[in-house]
């Protein structure tokens, strides 16, 4: 008798699992795996975010090597700048040198730390290296401190993300190779689960490839690299403000051109409505709740591109992810705000409607695009996103927006995704000869070679003269 009340007064089993499974999509992400190894330390430390990082003195993931294969150093010059963890030990490699990571099958982002500092009597000038993970080859006689001189403004250290698969009965195998005479490094290395088809999303999933009459499927035996990831219109998000995977998220000012840079609304007390098609950890609220729009004024609007330029190794395809919530007020219908998406000054989408494609008013949507940046003359290329209103169908408002930008390199037929070194700086000219933003939008930039790398976290966009 008993028994049979207690089981009345319970819930419904069913009901309960239901409405967990349900409510999944408005929580961050949980990482199945996560590691944090803290290269060239003993003991295990914290970084300033409240990470616990691994020492790598002993560690399980490196003991297939000879102990002759590395050795430890700190940095010899301590910046207070640069964070302690992971920036101020690093693990030199004299000859091939594999970490082992027993990870679940499934993507992750690899994380590489890099602080390319003094090490004791070592010229990190003369590091030259590649890396591999499984069948990728994610660098090719890389210099972290050509690198790191080529960023500006002018940082000390700088991180590069790479999204691996790794298969079923697979681990996770990072090598790194010292070019000949050479000698390699790393700082930090941070392995992050990411949900399964999430960024690759396979054959059932088939993308727009721009100038192309056929689709791209971005399956799971593609690797990525991040090579820009914006909060259009907000404010930079550490990865402490991301949903569950680490990302961190950059302002886009710096990479607008063009005779108007749109605006900013402010919009207070917006609420992110996610769904199951746009789980909370697509990108934080804070990414979708501010946004860059092209204006107030239609006349403008219609006399202009919201442009914005990115620096990017030729010869590979991107994938492009652009976010969008419309969250002013008085957006909340079809065909009230419809535009064009050009890509590289193709169309990538002719009639984009934001609220059409969400669902409404503070519901988020991502779409994804495929762009080919052949080889030119260098070995950097400008790719070109730029909005502009199609008042073909008499929309209400001349307008486009953007809230949240992502930007992967993709790797080609062979399983590379390395790049060339950017060049060395020599002087740079006196400050009255640096080329304006008029410079720019009138295209007088043959003689800069324009660089781009992921810095501490943070991209930057680099003039070098040469
Ligand atoms: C560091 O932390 C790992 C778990 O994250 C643990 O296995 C290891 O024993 C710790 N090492 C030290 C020296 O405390
Ligand atoms: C290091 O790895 C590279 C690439 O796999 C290989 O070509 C080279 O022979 C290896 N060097 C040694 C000493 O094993
Ligand atoms: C890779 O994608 C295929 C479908 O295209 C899927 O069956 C497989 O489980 C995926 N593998 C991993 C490790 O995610
Ligand atoms: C490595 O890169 C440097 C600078 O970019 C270059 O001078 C050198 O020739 C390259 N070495 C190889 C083996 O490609
Ligand atoms: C796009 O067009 C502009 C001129 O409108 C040109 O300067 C730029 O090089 C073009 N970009 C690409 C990638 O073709
Ligand atoms: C906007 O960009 C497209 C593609 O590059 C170009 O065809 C069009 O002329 C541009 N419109 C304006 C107003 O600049
Ligand atoms: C990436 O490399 C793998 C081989 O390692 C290949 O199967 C895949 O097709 C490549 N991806 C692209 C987009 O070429």
């Amino acid at each position: 008798m008993s028994i049979f009340i207690t089981l009345y007064l319970l819930p419904p089993l069913h009901l309960f699992l239901y409405a967990t499974a349900t409510e999944d999509y408005l929580l961050p992400y949980s990482p199945t795996d996560l590691i944090l190894l803290n290269c060239g330390a003993s003991s295990n430390l914290s970084s300033p975010d409240g990470r616990s990082w691994d020492g790598d003195s002993q560690s399980k993931f490196a003991a297939s090597n000879p102990p002759e294969a590395s050795s430890v150093f700190e940095a010899s010059t301590q910046d207070p700048s640069v964070d302690q963890v992971p920036y101020m030990t690093a693990r030199i490699f004299h000859s091939n040198f594999t970490y082992t990571f027993p990870v679940l099958s499934g993507p992750k982002f690899v994380r590489l730390y890099f602080y390319p500092s003094s090490y004791s009597n070592l010229d990190i000038s003369k590091s030259y290296f590649s890396l591999s993970a499984n069948t990728y080859q994610l660098l090719k006689n890389f210099s972290a401190s050509l690198t790191v001189s080529a960023i500006r403004p002018p940082v000390d250290y700088f991180t590069k993300e790479f999204i691996i698969t790794v298969w079923d009965n697979q681990k996770l195998e990072l090598t790194f190779i010292p070019s000949p005479a050479s000698f390699a490094f790393v700082n930090g290395i941070e392995i992050v689960s990411i949900p399964d088809s999430f960024y690759a999303r396979g054959d059932d999933n088939p993308l727009t490839y721009v100038g192309n009459d056929h689709f791209f499927y971005l399956g799971n035996t593609t690797a990525l690299e991040t090579v820009y990831r914006l909060n259009v219109g907000g404010q930079d998000i550490s990865s402490k403000g991301d949903t569950g995977m680490y990302r961190t998220w950059h302002q886009d000012s710096e990479y607008l051109t063009g005779q108007s840079t749109g605006n900013t609304p402010y919009l207070p007390g917006v609420k992110i409505k996610y769904t199951t098609k746009t789980p909370a950890y697509s990108a934080p609220g804070t990414v979708y709740s501010t946004m860059r729009s092209m204006g107030p004024e239609p006349r403008l609007n219609m006399n202009y591109n919201l442009t914005w330029i990115f620096p990017v190794d030729a010869g590979f395809n991107y994938l492009l992810r652009l976010h969008f919530c419309e969250t002013r007020k008085e957006f909340k219908s079809v065909n009230q705000q419809v535009f064009l998406i050009f890509i590289n000054n193709q169309t990538a989408e002719y009639d984009a409607d934001v609220i059409q494609m969400s669902g409404g008013n503070g519901i988020p949507v991502y779409k994804d695009y495929i762009v080919r940046v052949p080889p030119g003359s260098q070995s950097k290329q400008d790719l070109w996103l730029e909005l502009h209103p199609n008042m073909e169908r008499k929309p209400t408002y001349a307008d486009a927006i953007l809230n949240g930008l992502e930007i992967f390199k993709l790797n080609t037929t062979d399983g590379n995704l390395a790049g060339f070194n950017p060049e060395p700086r020599v002087a740079p000219p006196p400050a009255e000869q640096l080329p304006s933003l008029q410079d720019r939008r009138t295209g007088k930039r043959s003689s800069i070679l324009t660089v781009i790398a992921i810095i501490g976290g943070s991209i930057g966009a680099v003039f070098a003269y040469g």
